[in-house]
């Protein structure tokens, strides 16, 4: 059947579809020569600059805008000169008739016996971009909502007790339960100031001092047993050559033991795992080098991965649950994350998170001094 289907296509003219396949490709595909002068563009790339054949073969590349960022000195040199690929994953451009666009490109050399050419491959990123900020402006969005649904009913509760309590002690003379009123009163407004406190964030100075990972973790470890009734695997996968390291040991130990209570409470709540609400968690050390991580550079880091089998982060937030107030857990205040974050980010060091259905791990990276 696919030998039938391949003679018949050796059959056909192959040139003939392979300049069809071409023409209707969806990326733009130019060629340039040793000038840079266009001498061939295929249907999608007249499309993208709006030009027709007469006016855009015999062109100067640069010709064909009114402004642009493309790195055509690097295509120049190392395509053109060295055969040496290029990409540009963003460029924008501004095309002779005014349209603005954003794109990437692409270089390659092809040569033949007389000259070499330069293959331009150029995708518009303008909607990609577009649904990029969208779907970020949506979680943004969400995240905000759920911050301040959260906010106004943890202030609300207290609250309620507290004009309560004025509108006693308005009315009651007794000293007992003018006792009673003011206690509440205190309780509840120190209640409130907490948790105001926890959304700031941590903000005490770090009291930093060398420690042995390993014997902050099996605090950590000790602590979550203590509340683990469920029979919850502990694995520990450490490297025992990793050195002293200088940190606020209550800081990572507040961090971790947050990260596996959350891992334990996954397991324990997951729905497929009801009955035997059994599963594993993961401690792992190790040394990474030469990170370098968004916009942080570590020569060498202590990498502290907290993984579990539980049944994954839930999509509908996992891209904001480092934002205060994110959670899916009755009684759950949803700072856990957000103030893991702040206290990493103090130590300069970095948190991410991966998940996927039965897997978790959260990475955790400190600047290490070797
Ligand atoms: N290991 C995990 N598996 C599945 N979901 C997780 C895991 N860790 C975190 N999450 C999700 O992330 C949310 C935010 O976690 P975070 O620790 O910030 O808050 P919380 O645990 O809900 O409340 P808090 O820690 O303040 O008591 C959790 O509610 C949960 O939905
Ligand atoms: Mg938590």
């Amino acid at each position: 059947m696919f030998s039938n289907d391949a003679n018949n296509f050796r059959n056909t003219n192959i040139s003939t579809l392979l300049q069809a396949a071409w023409q209707n490709l969806t990326t733009s595909v130019i060629l340039l020569n040793q000038n840079l002068i266009v001498i061939y563009a295929n249907e999608s790339a007249k499309e993208l600059f709006a030009l027709g054949e007469k006016r855009f073969i015999g062109q100067e590349f640069s010709a064909l805008f009114s402004h642009h960022t493309i790195d055509l000195a690097r295509i120049t040199s190392h395509t053109l000169q060295q055969g040496i690929d290029c990409h540009q994953h963003r460029a924008d451009v501004v095309f002779i008739d005014s349209r603005h666009a954003k794109i990437a490109l692409s270089s390659r050399s092809i040569t033949d016996e007389n000259q070499t050419l330069i293959l331009l491959e150029c995708r518009r990123l303008d909607e990609e971009i577009k649904h990029d900020l969208a779907s970020h402006q949506m979680h943004q969005h969400n995240a905000a909502r759920t911050l301040i649904r959260g906010l106004a009913h943890e202030i609300k509760n207290p609250l309620g007790g507290i004009r309560g309590a004025a509108q006693l002690l308005q009315y009651e003379t007794y000293q007992n339960e003018r006792d009673e009123c003011t206690n509440l009163i205190i309780e509840q407004t120190d209640r409130l100031t907490e948790l105001v406190d926890r959304l700031l964030g941590p903000n005490q100075l770090l009291k930093k001092t060398a420690c042995n990972i390993h014997q902050t973790l099996e605090s950590v470890m000790k602590l979550s047993m203590l509340e683990n009734h469920n029979h919850i695997k502990l694995i520990k996968d450490y490297d025992p050559s990793i050195p002293d390291i200088i940190v606020d040991e209550g800081k990572i130990q507040q961090v971790v033991l947050n990260i596996v209570r959350n891992a334990q409470q996954a397991i324990i709540n997951n729905e497929a795992n009801k009955d035997t609400k059994t599963g594993s968690i993961r401690i792992k050390t190790r040394i990474r080098h030469q990170m370098r991580i968004h916009n942080k550079s570590m020569k060498n880091a202590l990498q502290i991965q907290i993984s579990d089998t539980g049944p994954g982060i839930d999509q509908n937030i996992i891209e904001t649950i480092f934002f205060p107030m994110v959670t899916n857990k009755e009684g759950g205040s949803g700072l856990g994350l957000s103030i893991a974050q702040t206290l990493i980010d103090q130590h300069n060091g970095y948190i991410d998170c991966e998940s996927w259905p039965g897997h978790t791990e959260f990475n955790i990276y400190l600047p290490l001094n070797l």
